[in-house]
């Protein structure tokens, strides 16, 4: 599985990929970063572990098909096949999705359908939902829409601060997604 990353923040998904491909629990070269904040942490990360990094601001773009054109160029040349999306808080359009028809797949922080959108774990937390989770999924056209790969829950105790939830969530999804990725890897192996 050659797997390419797409990230704009911190990083710790792509870390806990990082480290399941390291110690031989994900059989995966990791052929690129992509970034759209020039300033985010998860840069260094994949620097360090020698991993090539794209970063593509939108601003730097006249147009989305152009900023989208640039990253399939980049994706293309690094030979990707398959895209994971770790905190990409950009949504995906027509360019990327044509040119990696079901290989690219998302993580969000909740049990989808519940809590789509930009902040899954803090929709839960105040909507005083009994359970949460976490969620992997195809990525489509819409927002946290596509089909479901993957699903963990998570029951919320009620003495929980919104950080407690934030953290149990962030454990879960650092073992589902290289677990997933690795579902996905030796499905297509067979
Ligand atoms: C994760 O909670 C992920 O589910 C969501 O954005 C967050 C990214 O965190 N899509 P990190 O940058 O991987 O630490």
């Amino acid at each position: 599985m050659k797997l390419a990353m797409f990230a704009s923040g911190t990083g710790t998904n792509v870390q806990a990929i990082i480290d399941a491909v390291h110690c031989g629990q994900l059989q995966a070269e990791l052929v690129g970063l992509v970034c759209d904040q020039r300033q985010a942490a998860v840069i260094e990360r994949a620097e360090q572990a020698g991993i090539p990094v794209f970063v593509a601001s939108l601003q730097d773009y006249e147009t989305r098909q152009e900023w989208e054109d640039a990253m399939v160029n980049f994706l293309k040349k690094q030979e990707a096949e398959w895209i994971a999306l770790a905190g990409f808080m950009r949504i995906v359009g027509k360019p990327l999705l044509k040119a990696f028809p079901h290989r690219i797949i998302n993580i969000h922080p909740s049990l989808l359908p519940n809590f789509p959108g930009r902040d899954g774990i803090g929709d839960a937390y105040r909507a005083g939902a009994c359970e949460t989770g976490v969620t992997i999924h195809y990525v489509d056209e819409g927002i946290d829409t596509g089909p479901i790969i993957a699903q963990q829950k998570l029951s919320i105790n009620p003495d929980w601060t919104e950080q407690e939830l934030a953290e149990k969530i962030h454990k879960i999804e650092h073992q589902l997604y290289p677990n997933t990725l690795k579902t996905l890897s030796e499905k297509e192996e067979n």
